[in-house]
């Protein structure tokens, strides 16, 4: 699939408030905000990470700049991650792995670092095809679990040479 990356503008919130409210959505990601469709902590956070320059953040453009999501790499030098959300109506049809292997040809630094909820497939899978491994496992409170569950810790480590 063919996506490209720009830069976040304004009206994109609204499309990115539709998909942090997704409920199956917000499930499978377990480690969201605590009541992700409150509206001012919503707005509040994406103020906060356009403007921090340690953040980069884009929105995923597929046919028609129709909007399919985000993704980003954030995070202090040492521990550099990356993170996206695609629309459910979008899954299962390669944006989230052309979009993170187009955010890992312009974001250079390395290593870079991702967390997925164990039971998440999908976004690990994502992170395989792209040439992350699993390094570690963490147990922490996933806020749209309502529980403490398995988080996996992957890691880029090296380029792959092939589509896997
Ligand atoms: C996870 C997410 C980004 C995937 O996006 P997507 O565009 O559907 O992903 P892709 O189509 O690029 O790839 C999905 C891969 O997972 C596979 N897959 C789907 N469900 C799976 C499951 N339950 N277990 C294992 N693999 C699974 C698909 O077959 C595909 O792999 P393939 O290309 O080898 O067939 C999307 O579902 C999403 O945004 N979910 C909500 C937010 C979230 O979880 N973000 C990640 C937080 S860590």
């Amino acid at each position: 699939m063919h996506v490209a990356l720009r830069e976040v503008r304004d009206d994109d919130l609204l499309v990115f408030y539709a998909h942090a409210t997704d409920p199956e959505a917000v499930r499978m990601a377990a480690f969201t905000a605590e009541d992700p469709s409150d509206r001012t902590h919503f707005e509040a956070h994406w103020a906060r990470i356009r403007r921090d320059r340690s953040v980069m953040v884009r929105t995923i453009v597929g046919e028609g700049d129709e909007i399919l999501g985000h993704v980003a790499v954030f995070g202090p030098t040492e521990e550099r991650e990356v993170t996206y959300w695609i629309g459910r109506e979008h899954w299962g049809r390669g944006a989230a792995t052309a979009a993170l292997r187009e955010l890992l040809r312009i974001a250079p630094e390395r290593p870079l670092h991702a967390r997925a909820a164990a039971d998440n497939g999908s976004s690990i899978r994502v992170l395989e095809k792209c040439g992350f491994i699993t390094t570690g496992t963490e147990r922490g409170f996933a806020n749209a679990r309502g529980e403490e569950i398995d988080e996996l810790v992957l890691t880029l480590i090296y380029e792959p040479d092939a589509e896997f």
